[in-house]
């Protein structure tokens, strides 16, 4: 792929959807086929990215409100793009995403009170022309997403610990980005037997970036 700019995949959802769990899957799946993968996760992704995820999730950025928030997201989001997505995709990786910019969308947008003008502004100062090519929205119903994060161990941090409400109304926003970007989401029912939903996405970023041709070297 010498010469050609990689793919930016970026998984999305709410939490205890398992999002996590398929990013690093597809990963190495895709790895296992050869190709140059990049896996990265925000808020964070670089150094900068990372101190500003300790800020947000600690939640010692919350005296700052949600435009606050958003703002802080997309100065770690700027930072992410320059120093690791764009150079990744620049020497043609395949760069997957544990959350990106629809997370602003809807934790802070949809569900967080802040309009669609303020934070695809701010989306768009921070990411340019740094789009994905596939987004995978991971969908659970909330009861199960919350079931699931509740049996981690080390309790919940500043987002996991909101109202049911307000996990139902990230659900519905995470469901209504596939309405707004249909050329670019594709739902995922994430609450199969993980071996389904993972054999689900890679049979569907193959299809999609035309990677049949492209076995395992010796194959
Ligand atoms: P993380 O531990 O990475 O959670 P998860 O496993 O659910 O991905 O924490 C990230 C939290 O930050 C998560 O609750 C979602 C939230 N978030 C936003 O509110 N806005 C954003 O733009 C991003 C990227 C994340």
């Amino acid at each position: 792929m010498a010469g050609t700019r990689g793919r930016f995949i970026t998984f999305e959802g709410g939490e205890g959807t398992g999002k996590s769990t398929q990013s690093k899957r597809l990963a190495t799946a895709l790895g296992a086929r050869g190709l140059d993968v990049v896996l990265t996760r925000e808020p964070g992704g670089s150094p900068a990215a990372e101190a500003i995820r300790g800020l947000l999730l600690s939640g010692r950025a919350r005296p700052l409100g949600v435009l606050g928030e958003a703002y802080l997201f997309a100065a770690a989001r700027i930072d992410h793009v320059a120093e690791l997505i764009e150079p990744s995709l620049g020497r043609g990786a395949f760069v997957i995403s544990d959350r990106f910019a629809d997370s602003t969308r809807v934790y802070q947008g949809a569900a967080g009170g802040l309009s669609v003008d303020v934070v695809d502004g701010l989306i768009d100062a921070a990411i340019g022309a740094t789009v994905p090519d596939l987004t995978i929205v991971v969908d659970v119903p909330v009861e199960v997403g919350l079931a699931r994060v509740g049996h981690r161990a080390a309790g919940t941090d500043r987002f996991e610990s909101d109202a049911v409400a307000v996990h139902e109304a990230r659900r519905r926003g995470f469901l209504a980005l596939a309405d707004r970007f249909p050329e670019r989401c594709v739902v995922v029912d994430g609450s199969r037997d993980k071996d389904v939903v993972s054999a689900d996405i890679l049979a569907l970023v193959v299809r999609r970036f035309g990677l049949d041709g492209e076995r395992v070297r010796g194959d």
